[in-house]
């Protein structure tokens, strides 16, 4: 949640300020702002709505100066009003703080400022408090008059000063006008990372910002904090320590995060699944020895096998993603496993045996309730490792080994390409504890072969998109879907239907089918159809059971289905989208497809925002 993006340079910075924003865009929406500093004049600009509405402004009142910061904000504190989108001010006005997270004690914080004079609040902000604070102490160390350098040495010693009265998280990004070329940025909870250039250096909440300009990235660690010159920088930790801040490359390009001939950021990641999906497993599988390679996971053979219980924890499409692991891990390796929401988990008292082992599931790397689960399961001596796609995200860093998804970036908010990522993980990870169990060569070399048949196979399935868009259309005035399917495929349910709610709005429920009878029965109507999602497989009977219970009460169906389940729903369903086949615990890698074409194809009817849903934003590092 929220974009930050920061510039010291010799260039103007206001542009590559605002291309940055545009990037972190999917990381909030809610309003935007830009502040640059040119010979001591502080400039800002700044309005509720999206990057478009900001770039406008800034096209009729244009800036001009070469360092400067910016944000893109998802609001927690206070409504979204011009005033209330960053930067925020300090009491002078001279000093410029944009903020990605939350400062929990900042009622604390103001009513002290308060009482010692300071009254010139203008927002409804946590931030704003904050930018008073640092504000303060720097004005009073800087009461006589004192040269640059004792300047910026101040500034830093007051934004440490200020840091260490704050409770809560911060991605922050700071500069003031009485500080030529210079900038400070510090994180505890929020990500933020340095953009190392030519003659000009970057700080941003994630690289996509400054990958245009460079590749070269400082990832930063908690309690660091940076102070930013054009051709230098400096990183201590919040005590002053300086640890060792490696400089990485950046794994993709510029090129990577462009739409390409596609309308939509969301239908270019589900287009790209063939490919990502090969990218998951490849190097992982050995054909040989009919199991997965996972050299990350850091294990010894004995360790692997000593695992007797796991733990699946994630939120939204990951915690759904976990759902099928558990059925997979049980399945493949008889591993006893439980899914947990990351948000209950780390304050619960979840029953943990010594030879338990985590797995933090999370595309972005960097979700608050994820992050959180991950450092309560360490803090009490869990082996914790991580699923993620953000290669040297927080969860990354942070866990005792784990898995690349290697997917890519995913920019639409809706999680596509990063699901089925995390599917055929969890499907490696089944194979490995089984194939270190009792899982035979028979049964692994199956996994095997159906794993590489996918990437053909989901081929297939995308040349279903026009079938479904068609179905979209059709069913375009509905008042909500249900969902439904069992075993592995009554997660797909619960996924189908997020992407339904996230992108239509539409009312959407995932079900076990099973479950129908116990109540969810009454909300079927003519208005609501119902996707049943029926392979043919071991339950297809079962499942043809509560297909028949909905057309008894005039439901409309949706059906997906494959092998000769068409045959027999012929004269049941209304619509059939027919799959080619794959063994129960890799069909849902294949039935999620449909369901993501048809989220997207009803929303684009419906003249939705795809890739930029109401008030979702992509990266949640809030709890
Ligand atoms: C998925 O479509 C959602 N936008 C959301 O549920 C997401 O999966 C969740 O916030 C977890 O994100 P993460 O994978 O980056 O941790
Ligand atoms: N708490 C700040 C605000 O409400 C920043 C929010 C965020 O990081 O999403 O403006």
């Amino acid at each position: 949640m929220c974009g930050i993006v920061g510039y010291v340079g010799r260039a103007e910075a206001a542009q590559i300020l605002l291309e940055g924003l545009r990037r972190l865009e999917y990381r909030g929406y809610d309003s935007a702002g830009v502040a640059v500093v040119d010979g001591g004049n502080l400039e800002t600009r700044k309005c509720a709505g999206r990057i478009v509405a900001l770039a406008r402004l800034t096209k009729k009142r244009p800036l001009s100066g070469c360092f400067g910061i910016s944000h893109t904000r998802w609001a927690t504190h206070g409504k979204v009003t011009d005033e209330n989108a960053h930067p925020h001010f300090d009491a002078s006005g001279k000093l410029a703080l944009v903020h990605n997270g939350v400062i929990e004690n900042y009622q604390l914080l103001k009513e002290d400022l308060v009482r010692n004079g300071d009254t010139k609040f203008r927002s409804e902000t946590d931030t704003e408090v904050l930018a008073h604070l640092i504000g303060k102490l720097y004005d009073e160390s800087c009461a006589s008059t004192v040269d640059v350098y004792q300047k910026k040495a101040r500034l830093l010693g007051a934004v440490r000063a200020a840091l260490q009265k704050v409770i809560g998280t911060y991605g922050i990004a700071l500069v003031h006008a009485n500080v030529p070329d210079f900038m400070i940025g510090a994180r505890r909870g929020s990500p933020l990372v340095l953009g190392v250039g030519k003659g000009e250096n970057f700080l941003a909440s994630d690289v996509s910002a400054i990958v245009a300009y460079t590749r070269d990235a400082v990832y930063l660690n908690d309690f660091d904090v940076v102070s930013v010159e054009r051709d230098k920088f400096e990183i201590a930790s919040l005590g002053g320590e300086s640890g060792d801040h490696p400089v990485s490359k950046v794994e993709f390009t510029a090129e990577d995060i462009k739409k390409g001939d596609f309308r939509h950021y969301m239908l270019k990641e589900i287009f790209e699944q063939p490919d990502t999906v090969r990218d998951a497993m490849r190097g992982r599988l050995s054909v040989e020895e009919c199991t997965a390679k996972l050299g990350g996971l850091n294990m010894t053979p004995a360790q692997l096998r000593d695992v007797g219980r796991i733990i699946l924890t994630g939120c939204g499409t990951a915690l759904h993603a976990g759902r099928i692991g558990e059925y997979l891990i049980e399945r493949l390796a008889n591993i006893p496993t439980e899914v947990e929401y990351a948000s209950e988990f780390r304050h619960r008292n979840t029953p943990m045996t010594p030879e338990t082992l985590v797995f933090a599931i999370s595309q972005s790397g960097e979700t608050a309730d994820t992050l959180g689960a991950l450092r309560e399961s360490r803090r009490k001596g869990f082996r914790t490792l991580g699923i993620c796609n953000n290669v040297a995200s927080t969860i990354a860093r942070e866990s005792d080994g784990g898995v690349y998804m290697h997917a890519g970036p995913e920019i639409g908010v809706a999680a596509t390409k990063s699901f089925t990522s995390q599917l055929v993980i969890l499907t490696l990870i089944g194979l490995l504890f089984g194939r270190m169990r009792n899982l035979s060569t028979a049964e692994g070399s199956r996994i095997i072969e159906a794993l590489e048949a996918l990437p053909e196979q989901i081929e297939e399935v995308l040349k279903l998109s026009d079938q479904i868009k068609a179905i979209a259309k059709k069913y375009a005035d509905v008042n909500g879907v249900l969902f439904f399917g069992r075993q592995f495929n009554f997660p797909i349910a619960l996924e189908g239907a997020l992407k339904m709610k996230e992108i239509t709005y539409l009312f959407a429920e995932g079900h076990p089918s099973a479950e129908l009878k116990h109540g969810i029965i009454a909300l079927v109507r003519p208005d609501l159809p119902s996707v049943f999602i029926v392979p043919d497989d071991a339950v297809f009977s079962k499942n043809l059971n509560n297909i028949e219970q909905v057309k008894a009460r005039k439901g409309p169906i949706i059906s997906l289905t494959s092998g000769n389940g068409a045959k027999q729903l012929k004269e049941i369903a209304n619509e059939i989208i027919s799959l080619p086949d794959a063994p129960d615990c890799v069909m849902p890698i294949l039935t999620v497809i449909p369901l993501q074409l048809l989220a997207y194809h009803l929303a684009v009817e419906l003249g939705r925002d795809i890739d930029k849903p109401r008030n979702l934003a992509k990266s949640v590092t809030v709890e």
